[in-house]
């Protein structure tokens, strides 16, 4: 296994990525970046799916270095987002267009007022989100997307901590997006993703289905960040980003289920994030992408261990390598506080 050290010489230029609009995303790999692009730098590929998205910054950097870019997220919020600045190849959204989406609501909608009133937000934000929604839904493909990934940047910014487990405000860690509205936020977070976008002369895409339904083939390259299956804890997306999932879509096809108090729609389950599904889950998807160069984050305190790990991987490839990164969890729970220590690692497996 290769050290950190020997890791930390290299210097990947983080140009664009280093300007991605930064979502507090559980499991996101904004420090991993640099290290990830260094051992990917040796690996001859054109074509890469990034099968588990989420905040979408790996396949932002696979773009970057100009391959052709495959995103996939079982859930619509990061799909979105992904679409926005990865699949998107360089439509922004204008003045004219900001203008529109801050005018008077078109059809008076108010799901989000009524649903949420008293939790979250003020009612001049929930306002605003359904009336910004009312004009969304008239926008074209791409400029549609970024609107959304940039209601949901505000969004998540205006809530302690991003995550949208507790109704009550139980801290305020002094931010001054608590402070804002979400109108303001929602300025900024366009002005974000409009300097995010770019082409890189590829065909990308960005989709959104359960990994084990994806078409295998055709990708040179694979990384998979699967949520982890913690010894304790869980994994649960839906639980902490339900509200940013639903404003993805305007809840439309989503159950909220009223009994509960956050108001947080149905889980999305993954055999991902159960250690007595885990294993199995992971020889199924190697063996499906075995076509491909896998390369694989995984972190020390997950199941399996990465000595079992290791093994499934060299069930499917003859060729497994496996490095170290020095990695701070950006997730600011009590048990992020225990992973903190915990190092991240990457399997490179042909
Ligand atoms: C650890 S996060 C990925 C983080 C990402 N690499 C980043 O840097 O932000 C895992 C992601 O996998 C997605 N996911 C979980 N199970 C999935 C499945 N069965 N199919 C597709 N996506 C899944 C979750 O929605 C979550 O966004």
């Amino acid at each position: 296994m290769l050290a950190a050290e020997d890791l930390a010489q290299y210097r990947y230029p983080l140009y664009r990525t280093s300007n991605y609009p930064r979502l507090r995303y559980m499991g996101s790999k904004y420090r991993v970046v640099p290290y990830l692009a260094h051992v990917l730098s040796d690996i001859p590929f054109d074509t890469a799916l990034d099968a588990f998205s989420g905040s979408g910054v790996v396949g932002y950097a696979l773009k970057e270095m100009g391959k052709q870019v495959t995103t996939n997220d079982f859930l619509n919020w990061p799909a979105t987002v992904a679409r926005a600045i990865i699949e998107n190849p360089g439509v922004t959204l204008t003045m004219d267009d900001v203008e529109t989406i801050l005018s008077p609501t078109v059809d008076g909608r108010d799901f989000i007022r009524r649903t949420f009133t008293g939790l979250y937000f003020p009612d001049e934000d929930h306002a605003f989100l359904d009336s910004a929604w009312s004009h969304i839904d008239q926008l074209p493909v791409y400029k549609r997307d970024i609107a959304i990934a940039a209601l949901c940047l505000a969004a998540a910014r205006k809530q302690p901590r991003g995550v949208f487990t507790v109704t009550s405000f139980r801290y305020d860690d002094g931010r001054r997006q608590l402070r804002m509205s979400l109108r303001d936020l929602f300025l900024e977070a366009v002005a974000e993703y409009n300097a995010a976008v770019f082409d890189n002369g590829r065909d990308n895409r960005a989709l959104c289905q359960d990994v084990m339904t994806l078409d295998p083939y055709g990708y040179d390259l694979v990384y998979f960040d699967p949520p982890y299956a913690p010894p304790s804890d869980d994994a649960d997306y839906i639980k902490r980003y339900h509200f940013l999932e639903g404003l993805s879509v305007y809840w439309r096809g989503l159950t909220i289920m009223e009994d509960t108090k956050t108001k947080k729609i149905t889980k999305r389950y993954t055999p991902f994030a159960y250690k007595t599904r885990v294993r199995q889950a992971l020889r199924e998807l190697f063996s499906r992408f075995r076509k491909s160069t896998i390369v694989l984050s995984y972190s020390t305190n997950s199941v399996p261990d990465e000595h079992e790990l290791y093994e499934i991987l060299k069930g499917e490839k003859a060729e497994v390598e496996v490095y170290s990164v020095p990695h701070t969890y950006t997730f600011g729970t009590h048990e992020a506080a225990e992973r903190r220590r915990v190092s991240e690692l990457i399997f490179v497996a042909r």
